[in-house]
């Protein structure tokens, strides 16, 4: 007999591992509890035609296909909304609105397998049913706040964007649905150029472009430059004051929201409304995902309801854990000072040193106001490894001044890869 393996794509989780999913999935059931989501168990196998209803292309494609014994064509859930909107129609269409359910378990989809990404993988599935308003959409990311933060995970970040936006465009520029979810789905892999080729003018194409020019840094002035931009197009309008709405709440409640994206769309066909992912700097993939679905439930036949929910990745969350975890004890042991070459800089210095300690550095702040020769002539004494020296020219091109107390070299060292270049 040959030694048998795992099919492609899917993996056997002993010792450690198997105890890191254990964690989570505990912290996620802690997390539905705290906001009143109560549990729902529903099967791996579905009929083929719930999944594939509103999932989208990309999903559609990757399903786990086949026909069982009797002759039933079924497939392995690659979400939990589908079965989720199944049973709101069902079982329990006659309970009182909102509903918040809340599933975990495995999901299947044929994807290429690679680091984080898997054949079977789990998820933890929130779905709150019932309300339109944007306290409902701040709920659900706020619980992920909640979940993402008892876990220790440190400087994730959630990117966030409102499909109202973009289909607001397209339905005024009269593109119908079908080719409305060929774009999006080519604007979810950021195929930009293959996605507005599809449009039919060029004036909706040039729109389309546009977007992508409206991101800046400040996420409440990027929502003002969407409203302006797209002033002449009633529903897309809607859509982008809602975003605002729905940001206010989320950032007033002290969640880091880090980007607003204008042409942010993701792969599911369902969703009406506002869409967000969450990512660490560390890795490429997004750790979980959700947005508004307002019209699903009726196109299962139930009664309009309007639905926001997401799902997170239990496999991508442990190994967002892992990689931190070995960063920072690669990063154990090596010494850092950060100072200002001036009083005026000094905010700017600290928030790099909050910065460089949410990515595990070991930051010491220059509190006794020396002067730099001073300061780092005590440094070098107290045997610290690196001063991160922030200045007026580097900081206005994003950079700080990066000198290696050891061997006496310095470099010029963007903020974006300053945590990075300590560590190595
Ligand atoms: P999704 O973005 O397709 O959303 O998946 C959610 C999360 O599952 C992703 O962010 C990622 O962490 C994880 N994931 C996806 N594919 C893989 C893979 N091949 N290997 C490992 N992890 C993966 C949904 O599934 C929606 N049902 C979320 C939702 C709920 N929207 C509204 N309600």
């Amino acid at each position: 007999m040959p030694a048998f393996q795992t099919v492609r794509g899917m993996r056997d989780l002993l010792g450690e591992e198997a105890q890191a999913f254990t964690n989570i999935i505990s912290k996620a059931h802690e997390t539905a509890t705290l906001y009143g989501y109560k549990e729902v168990i529903t099967p791996v196998v579905e009929p083929l035609e719930l999944l594939s209803a509103k999932s989208g292309e990309e999903i559609r494609q990757r399903m786990f296909i086949f026909k069982d014994l009797g002759e039933r064509q079924v497939a392995l859930r690659p979400e939990f909304t589908a079965s989720i909107a199944r049973l709101v129609t069902t079982a329990l269409k006659n309970e009182p609105k909102p509903l918040r359910l809340f599933s975990v378990g495995s999901v299947y989809r044929y994807d290429e397998p690679q680091r984080g990404r898997y054949r079977e993988f789990w998820q933890s599935n929130f779905e709150l049913m019932g309300s339109a308003r944007p306290e409902a959409d701040a709920e659900i990311i706020l619980l992920t706040n909640n979940l993402l933060k008892s876990l220790g995970l440190q400087g994730y970040a959630f990117k966030i964007g409102h499909i109202g936006v973009i289909r607001g465009i397209l339905t005024q520029e009269g593109v119908e649905e079908k080719t409305q979810n060929a774009i999006l789905q080519r604007m979810d892999k950021k195929e930009f150029e293959e996605a507005f080729k599809l449009a039919p003018t060029e004036h909706c194409r040039s729109m389309l472009e546009g977007l992508l020019q409206l991101k800046c840094d400040n996420c409440f002035e990027t929502v003002e430059k969407i409203k302006a931009y797209v002033a002449n197009y009633e529903k897309a309008k809607t859509a982008a004051e809602n975003l605002g709405e729905i940001l206010k709440l989320v950032m007033e409640s002290g969640c880091p929201i880090q980007t607003v994206e204008p042409a942010f769309a993701r792969g599911l066909e369902y969703y009406t409304g506002m869409i967000f992912e969450i990512y660490i700097s560390e890795l490429d993939i997004a750790l979980g995902g959700g947005g508004r679905y307002d019209r699903l439930i009726e196109l299962f036949g139930g009664e309009s309801t309007p639905a926001v929910g997401c799902a997170h990745g239990i496999d991508r969350i442990a190994l967002a854990l892992q990689t931190q975890k070995a960063t920072l004890a690669a990063a154990h042991g090596k010494r850092v000072l950060v100072l200002a070459v001036n009083d005026a800089l000094k905010v700017e210095a600290l928030k790099i040193a909050q910065m460089l300690r949410s990515k595990g550095v070991v930051v010491e702040f220059e509190i006794m106001g020396r002067k730099m020769g001073k300061a780092l002539e005590d440094a070098d004494k107290r045997q610290v490894d690196f001063a991160v020296i922030v200045g007026e020219r580097e900081l206005k091109e994003g950079s700080v001044m990066l000198k290696n107390l050891v061997n006496r070299e310095q470099a010029t060292v963007p903020l974006k890869e300053l945590a990075e270049k300590i560590k190595s």
